[in-house]
Parts: C-alpha cells; sequence; structure tokens
C-alpha cells in the first residue's frame, strides 16, 4: 500500500522541506506553454503541503537535453505556477542541486515554493547516480513522488534520491492515478471495452497481453488497425504496417478474435496532406492510405461505447491522423462517445497525452471523463505489469 501525504499528521509537516518530484514535462515552444495540464493535476498536492507550512522544493525534467539547453528551462513554467498559484510565492533557481540551490533553500518562507531547473541538465540524473541522488536528498526533510507519468524511470529524482528518505510519500496525482489503473489492472468494473488506436503496437502489447483477457470488446483504430487489418489479409495499400508484429497480432486474433472490433472503412488518401480523402469499403487501394476510420466504424464504435449499462471503458490512443481536421473525424467521435458512456454511468479512463487535445477538439470536458491519466509511456508499462521503480521507491518505509 502507498502512503499519501494525507496519511502523515498534520503535526510531521509544519516548518518542514519537502521535496516533490514533479512532472512538469509538457510542450514548452519559445517560452510559451501548450496544455498544462500536468502541471494543474499536481496542485492538490502542492497547496496541501504549503497550507501546512511546509517549504515546497519542486523538481522536475522538461524533454530530453543534452546538458544545459536553454530552450528546455523550467523558468517559463515558473512563472505558469506563479500565475495560476497567486496567493504562493513561487520562486525559480537556475540549478537543482549545489550551493546556488542551498542558499535559494534556506531563503524559503514556510508555504514558499521553489522551483528547481530541469534536472536533466545534469546528465547524473537519469543515470541514478549516487553523489547526485544525496546532494538532492540533502535539500528537504520529506520526499514526494507525484510524477506518476514518470515512473517508470529508474533516475535520481524518482528512485534514488527518494529511497535516502526516511519519508518518503505518494502525492494526490500520483495515488489517483494507481488507483484509476489499478482498477483497470485488475478488477475492471465490467463490461469493460478497451478501445486502442495510435501508431505503436511495440508500446501497447504488454498493456494488451494484461487486460484483454480481461475485456470484453476491444475496439482498434489508428494506424495499429491496419496492422491488423493486414493480418488477416485484407488490402491495406501503403497505410502503415508494422511489419515486426504481424505475429503477434495473428495469434491475439486467433485467441480474442470474437472480442476484437476492427474498421470495415476508412478515410484514405494519397498523401495526408494533399487536402484531398475519400472513403472506402473494404480493401484500400494501392497507392493510398488509411489516415481515419470511416462513418460505418464510428457509427458502430460509438454505439459500443455508449451502450447503456454500467461498465469501463479505457481509451488509449486516437483513432486516426487527427491533427489534421479531414482525419479527425473518428477520433473527435469517440471522444463524444466516451463523454456519453461517463453520463451513462460507466467508468471512463483515458490515457496518453494526445488525447486531451482531441477531446477539446471534441468540446468533452475533463470533467466529463472519470479519470485522464497524465502518462502516456508510464501508463502502458503500468498496465503491462512492468516494474514502476518510482512507486517501488515509495513502497517501504522505514
Ligand atoms: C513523458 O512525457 O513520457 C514523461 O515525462 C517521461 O519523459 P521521458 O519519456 O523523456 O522519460
Ligand atoms: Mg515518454
Amino acid at each position: 500500500m502507498l502512503r499519501v501525504i494525507s496519511d502523515l499528521e498534520d503535526s510531521h509537516y509544519f516548518g518542514k522541506s519537502v521535496l516533490v518530484r514533479v512532472d512538469f514535462n509538457v510542450s514548452v515552444i519559445n517560452s510559451s506553454i501548450g496544455e498544462d495540464y500536468r502541471i494543474r493535476m499536481t496542485l492538490p498536492t502542492i497547496e496541501y503541503l504549503t497550507k501546512r507550512g511546509c517549504r515546497v522544493i519542486l523538481a522536475s525534467h522538461l524533454g530530453r537535453p543534452t546538458g544545459y539547453q536553454i530552450n528546455y528551462s523550467l523558468s517559463p513554467i515558473a512563472r505558469r505556477l506563479s500565475d495560476i498559484m497567486p496567493k504562493s510565492r513561487v520562486r525559480f533557481v537556475k540549478d537543482c542541486v549545489g550551493e546556488i540551490v542551498q542558499e535559494e533553500v534556506k531563503r524559503l518562507a514556510k508555504g514558499d515554493i521553489l522551483l528547481l531547473e530541469n534536472l536533466r541538465f545534469r546528465r547524473e540524473e537519469e543515470l541514478n547516480e549516487s553523489g547526485f541522488s544525496e546532494m538532492l536528498a540533502s535539500l528537504a526533510d520529506i520526499y514526494v513522488n507525484d510524477a506518476f507519468s514518470t515512473s517508470h524511470r529508474k533516475h535520481s529524482s524518482t528512485y534514488g534520491a527518494a529511497k535516502l528518505f526516511d519519508t518518503r510519500l505518494a502525492g494526490f496525482n500520483l495515488s489517483k492515478e494507481v488507483e484509476y489503473l489499478s482498477m483497470i489492472k485488475e478488477n475492471p468494473i465490467k463490461p469493460f471495452t478497451l478501445i486502442v488506436g495510435g501508431v505503436k503496437i511495440r508500446d501497447k502489447i504488454g498493456a494488451l497481453e494484461n487486460l484483454l483477457p480481461k475485456a470484453d470488446k476491444l475496439l482498434v483504430g489508428g494506424a495499429v488497425a491496419y496492422t491488423f487489418l493486414k493480418a488477416q489479409g485484407i488490402n491495406t495499400g501503403d497505410s502503415i504496417i508494422d511489419e515486426n508484429h504481424v505475429p503477434w497480432v495473428t495469434r491475439a486474433l486467433s485467441i480474442y478474435g470474437d472480442k476484437i472490433f476492427l474498421p470495415t472503412d476508412h478515410i484514405i488518401a494519397s498523401s495526408p496532406d494533399d487536402g484531398y480523402a475519400r472513403m472506402v469499403k473494404g480493401d484500400i487501394p494501392r497507392g493510398t492510405a488509411g489516415y481515419d476510420i470511416g462513418t460505418q466504424t464510428i457509427e458502430k464504435y460509438s454505439a459500443e461505447v455508449g451502450r447503456k449499462g454500467v461498465g469501463t471503458v479505457f481509451w488509449n490512443g486516437p483513432m486516426g491522423l487527427f491533427e489534421i481536421g479531414l482525419f479527425a473525424n473518428g477520433t473527435i467521435n469517440i471522444a463524444k462517445s466516451m463523454a456519453l458512456a461517463f453520463w451513462r454511468g460507466s467508468k471512463t479512463l483515458i490515457g496518453g497525452g494526445d488525447t486531451l487535445e482531441a477531446m477539446k477538439k471534441a468540446g468533452v470536458s475533463e470533467g466529463e471523463v472519470n479519470h485522464v491519466s497524465t502518462g502516456g509511456g508510464a501508463t502502458l508499462h503500468f498496465l503491462a505489469g512492468d516494474e514502476m521503480p518510482g512507486i517501488q521507491a515509495l513502497e517501504k518505509n522505514d
């Protein structure tokens, strides 16, 4: 069982410094922040600690920089945090360990927040290097992990440093992620419908191996559907095929064929950006590729997802190339059916960052889904039953 921050008595918090591993790895282009869902989801944890008189030290990575690169700085995120937390004093420091950080920590008053610079500016972070872990751990009295989406990484900030604290706790967001994803991994409320799209089959195999035996239906869309169709001997034209995984798909179809639904019509084009697309049923002609599910498939899938009766629906990966308007219909309609399923009482879960964007395009709000995971890779690893070092590090408190 994970110990959550609310499990520790308030008296343990007052005046303490708390190192909180957050995942502020959001899209930042020319200092302007895109979707800030991951930032917003950590606010309950940060506020819980500031209200109890803690000095809150936030640590995160951003992107995959090689050494110090100014365009990967977290300073725009400190400004955003300050805007969305007007009652708190938010400071930023240009490094994540060392003397200047120690000095900044000393200057914090109770209830202040300090955001450290990108952890990955120091290569020791990803190497889980012990000296670096010690420096990070020396900054605070208590460790909190609220970065579920980075918990599949065995890095200093998620693992090595965490283990050096006597008190290590889960933040509210991490704990909510674990609760929802454990439900679908172990005991989904039936009937359980899975919707899988996106491009990379390899990333999803582990999760599918675990979930398929429990699922009542798997609706397949996106590029992964073409590999399934190809395995069934249907012509897929120039659509993206993951040749290496045709054997796995063939096996899945032979075991679970009666619960797997594949698209029966497609939106095709000779190139995704020539501004022209058409719909075909069945085979996809040579010289063209599929970029979205067709209307018949949308109708079928929407009816399955929004079906009356309480159950669970888990959706991972878009139904097509939804960034381009011509190919967004499938994904938008699935997002709408997810909202319908929610209103009809099903438990609905969405995993994967790009799906949030699709929801917004569909006019579906975050409040119309039971749980939108902050993790992409982490969610699939968790569902696959893989090791999650960032969670493991919290499990055994001394
Ligand atoms: C993510 O966005 O997947 C997490 O923030 C982890 O980042 P990473 O894949 O670069 O380790
Ligand atoms: Mg990732």
